[in-house]
């Protein structure tokens, strides 16, 4: 069997894992808030119309951010439509994603929900079609006590007390053509930097997430991150990266190395955000909000066929990847890339939650499931919290023609509270198992809680409502210590959550 090292150490740490990395998204897109989290007469729903299946399903994925209300949506949305009775909110096209919005869920409805959902609210702001003006209203509407225009008519429409909401979006992916309002870095510096200072005006304790680019491979990246921050430093605390991955050729060997291009995304970003820092003599370290991840490409086919035909529906089925059990390796590795760069990732959604690329489908009208990319999020989110620690990783590799030899192994550590260790582990072998063997001989009294493996023979195996539990985690073997060492074969093409526990 090949075989794989990792040695840890409590004293070699990345950093305190931020539990919002753990967070998700949740746009007015398709079927996401319609019929996805909100279907009034559903038989499941409450009395404000959300749906209980679904709520229970987040609160087991353990999300404690929700990034609302866009994407691309938020370019052209008037937030003031979805405040107030609801008889008279305005229907207005979505030119985001050529569909009609009813505005039957606005700031009171989603607030309500993301609290229902134990967890909070991570607002964007319009800065494709609207700037100052809107951006200072609706912070003063969501966060002041009471005692101006925008904050009685929130009172006046039944919310009492603040919302509060800590963490702000600056926009959405401004460096795109597709975005309603797009500008280039100068333009968006700019709005950006006094949208920014007047809402700490009004409120300093929030905090705000600058646009980075929408991905890697834009041209204009890196001049983007450095004008943006140059013209923003004193304003902002993170910048935003976005990346989605797929595998349209089959080729899954590369598919999987991809987050090999993930970890060189957030090094780059890094050094940009540092560089700015060094050159203003700043105090202020930029970190990183990772507030749009996933793998898409399953669906595009067929939503490019609605958007051609412009009939502006209500909720039209769009993005509603199926995703594989490759899909949920890949996820995992993505999280491991999240947490080894725990100490300046400190946001990161998975986009999105529900329907949409998301790791939990809906039927409207019926039940809903778990796509195999709930499990990874669910393991790390539940486990993953505390401190990362830094391995030292040695594991044969495969060759890639785009990213080069690339390791079969991809794993990281964290210290739980209390003193426990849990390690995530993918094997990316198309068909061996590799032996891990774990040197924890620097903690003591270490057992094994739980060793919990996903995998499936077929990598395009996927869950349906039907067959919810085709691609489920299931017991692994697990192993025994000894002598602070520990030996667990990670299975061809898994994922291997490794929980180790004080023995008491
Ligand atoms: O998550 C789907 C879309 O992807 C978002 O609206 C946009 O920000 C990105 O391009």
């Amino acid at each position: 069997m090949k075989e794989a090292r990792m040695i840890l150490d409590r004293d070699y740490r990345i950093g305190e894992v931020d539990r919002r990395i753990y967070g998700s998204f949740l746009e007015h897109l398709g079927r996401a808030i319609y019929t996805g989290i909100y279907e009034p007469g559903h038989p499941l729903a409450d009395e404000q119309g959300f749906r209980l299946d679904v709520l229970g399903l987040v609160r087991k994925l353990g999300v404690p951010i929700v990034r609302w209300p866009g994407g691309n949506f938020v370019s052209g949305y008037n937030w003031e439509d979805g405040v107030g009775p609801r008889e008279g909110r305005p229907k207005r096209l979505d030119m985001a994603w050529f569909s009609t919005e009813s505005n039957a869920v606005g700031i009171h409805e989603f607030c309500d929900w993301a609290k229902k959902a134990d967890s909070s609210v991570m607002m964007a702001i319009n800065l494709g079609t609207r700037g100052v003006d809107a951006a200072r209203n609706i912070v003063e509407y969501c966060n002041h006590p009471g005692g101006s225009y925008w904050s009685d008519l929130r009172r006046q429409n039944g919310a009492q007390e603040p919302f509060g909401v800590k963490l702000w979006c600056l926009g959405n992916e401004m460096d795109g053509p597709w975005q309603i309002g797009h500008k280039t870095a100068q333009e968006y510096a700019r709005v950006a930097s006094e949208a920014g200072k007047v809402m700490k005006w009004i409120d300093p304790s929030i905090e705000l997430v600058a646009c980075g680019s929408s991905s890697l491979t834009m041209p204009t990246f890196g001049d983007w991150e450095r004008t943006v921050l140059e013209e923003a430093y004193d304003t902002v605390d993170y910048v935003s990266l976005h990346q989605y991955y797929g595998n349209a050729a089959g080729d899954t060997p590369t598919f999987l190395a991809q987050s090999v291009n993930m970890d060189a995304f957030i090094r780059s970003v890094v050094s940009i955000c540092d560089a700015v820092q060094g050159k203003k003599h700043g105090k202020k370290q930029i970190n990183l909000s990772f507030d749009e991840w996933n793998v898409w490409y399953h669906s595009n086919g067929r939503d490019q066929k609605y958007y051609d035909s412009r009939v502006w529906r209500e909720a039209p089925p769009l993005l509603e990847d199926d995703y594989t059990f490759e899909d949920a390796l890949l996820v995992g590795s993505m999280l491991i890339t999240l947490l080894r760069h725990a100490d300046r990732v400190k946001v990161a959604c998975m986009a999105q939650l529900v329907n949409v690329i998301a790791p939990i489908m809906t039927r409207a009208g019926g039940g809903a499931w778990c796509q195999t990319i709930f499990y990874p999020f669910m393991h790390a989110s539940r486990y993953g919290r505390g401190t990362a620690l830094l391995p030292v990783l040695k594991s044969p590799a495969y060759e890639t023609k785009e990213l080069g030899a690339v390791p079969c192994v991809d794993a990281v550590a964290v210290e739980n509270e209390g003193g426990g260790v849990t390690v995530f582990a993918v094997n990316k072998d198309l068909h061996e198992d590799i032996a891990l063997s774990l040197d924890l001989r620097a903690f003591e009294n270490l057992r094994v809680a739980e060793h919990i493996v996903l995998h499936h023979d077929d990598v395009g195996a996927k869950n349906t409502l039907e067959n919810p539990d085709a691609v489920a985690p299931v017991r692994g073997a697990g192993g025994a210590m000894e002598g602070g060492r520990l030996t667990v074969k990670l299975g061809n093409l898994s994922w291997n959550v490794i929980r180790l526990e004080k023995e008491a």
